[in-house]
């Protein structure tokens, strides 16, 4: 199990032990973590699967690919930096402790 801290806008912490491999998206849809919809299921295709990766972990979790780029263009009046799709983040024992920011809306 990964350990994965999501942090809501307003402070509240969901910490979640995720199975090595799941997507981060899939954990917190499961788990009910408010702010993460995932309506593609994963596809790169919605966007609402947004997080903002804590400064100190985006090395480990590296740079969006270019799919996952065009789709976070959906969020491009959003200036928070570290922005990802949580679907393309899967827990690895590397990302143990993970931070992640959620956005107030996906919309
Ligand atoms: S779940 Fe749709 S883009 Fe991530």
């Amino acid at each position: 199990m990964v350990k994965i801290i999501y942090k809501e806008a307003d402070g509240i912490e969901h910490v979640l032990d995720v199975p090595e491999g799941m997507s981060l998206m899939q954990a917190a849809v499961d788990n009910g973590v408010p702010s993460i919809i995932g309506e593609c299921g994963g596809q790169m295709a919605c966007g609402t699967c947004l997080v903002y990766v804590d400064a100190v972990w985006r090395t480990q979790t590296g740079e969006p690919g270019d799919m996952e780029e065009a789709t976070l263009e959906l969020h491009a009046d959003n200036p928070n930096a570290g922005k990802r799709l949580s679907c393309q983040i899967k827990a690895t024992p590397e990302l143990d402790g993970l931070v992640v920011h959620l956005p107030v809306s996906q919309y």
